[in-house]
């Protein structure tokens, strides 16, 4: 496949599972992707294993949550390729959050968990902005959550960061058409990737599996694909949307 041939794409959260996932499947699709992580040894070893066999993978430390960290990334990106024609706002405090009641969230893990999960991706779009309009013609790809919608209980501070990625979703589209930008987000289900996590007991996952229309658990490959219609030109009228990668889970 080559639909992203000739594209330089951001993946932020692409050292370990779904953004990993991602960038493996740019690179298999032609493009190039800047892999964005906190972790340096998992992002690097990703970039490494995607750039070894010709394909274009790159690692750049990033913590979104830091707004020197996120003006260093866009000027290292720019000053390299000049324009960038996708982002991917995947990162966020996900697979490490103890599930708990919303009352007993402590204020500075809220706040730390709204600053990566909600004003990074903000953040880091505004400092790309310039890469991305010289680009003639990007894609952004926000990251939400199907969670928003079930009202799932025990981390309200993610459902309330992943409501407000699907919002400025939107608006940021609005904002951005004149500059041939497009924006929209995917929203997963539940995806079951190498990294456990406690956000999920057996119960609830049995339940949501039964759920959806079809019954299996889903894994990383089942996002791919929709990801990169989203950076790809087939998706060309499409934007400001919101698509909930779900196997059928009805929620609304
Ligand atoms: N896996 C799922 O079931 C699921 C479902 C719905 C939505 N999502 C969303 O998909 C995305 C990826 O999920 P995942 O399961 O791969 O999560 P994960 O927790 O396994 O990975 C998150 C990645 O983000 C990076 N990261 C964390 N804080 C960062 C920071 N401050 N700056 C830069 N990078 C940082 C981590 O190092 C890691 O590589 C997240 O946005 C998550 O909320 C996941």
């Amino acid at each position: 496949m080559t639909r992203l041939e000739g594209r330089v794409v951001v993946v932020t959260g692409g050292g370990q599972g779904l953004g990993r996932a991602y960038a493996q499947r740019i690179v298999e699709d032609g493009g190039t992707v800047v892999i964005a992580d906190l972790n340096e040894e998992k992002g690097s070893a990703v970039a490494a294993e995607l750039g070894a066999d010709g394909a274009t993978a790159r690692f750049h430390h990033l913590d979104v949550g830091d707004p020197a960290s996120v003006s260093a990334l866009a000027d290292a990106v720019t000053a390299e390729f000049g324009a960038v024609h996708g982002l991917v706002n995947n990162a966020a405090i996900f697979s490490t959050i103890a599930m708990k009641p919303f009352w007993d969230i402590p204020i500075d893990e809220w706040d730390r968990l709204m600053l990566v999960n909600l004003r990074g991706p903000w953040l880091l779009t505004s400092a790309l902005l310039p890469a991305l309009r010289a680009a003639g013609g990007a894609s952004i790809v926000n990251v939400g959550s199907d969670a928003v919608w079930l009202g799932r209980p025990g981390y309200l501070h993610y459902i309330a960061s992943k409501g407000g990625v699907t919002a400025m979703t939107h608006a940021m589209a609005h904002e951005l058409g004149g500059d041939l930008i497009r924006v929209n987000s995917i929203s997963p289900g539940a995806t079951y990737t190498e990294v456990p996590r406690g956000t999920v007991s057996a119960e609830q996952k049995a339940a949501m599996q039964a759920a959806q229309a079809l019954h299996r658990d889903a894994e990383p490959a089942d996002m791919v694909g929709v990801l990169a219609f989203l950076l790809s030109e087939d998706s060309r009228w499409v934007t400001g949307q919101t698509l909930s990668v779900n196997g059928g889970l009805l929620h609304r």
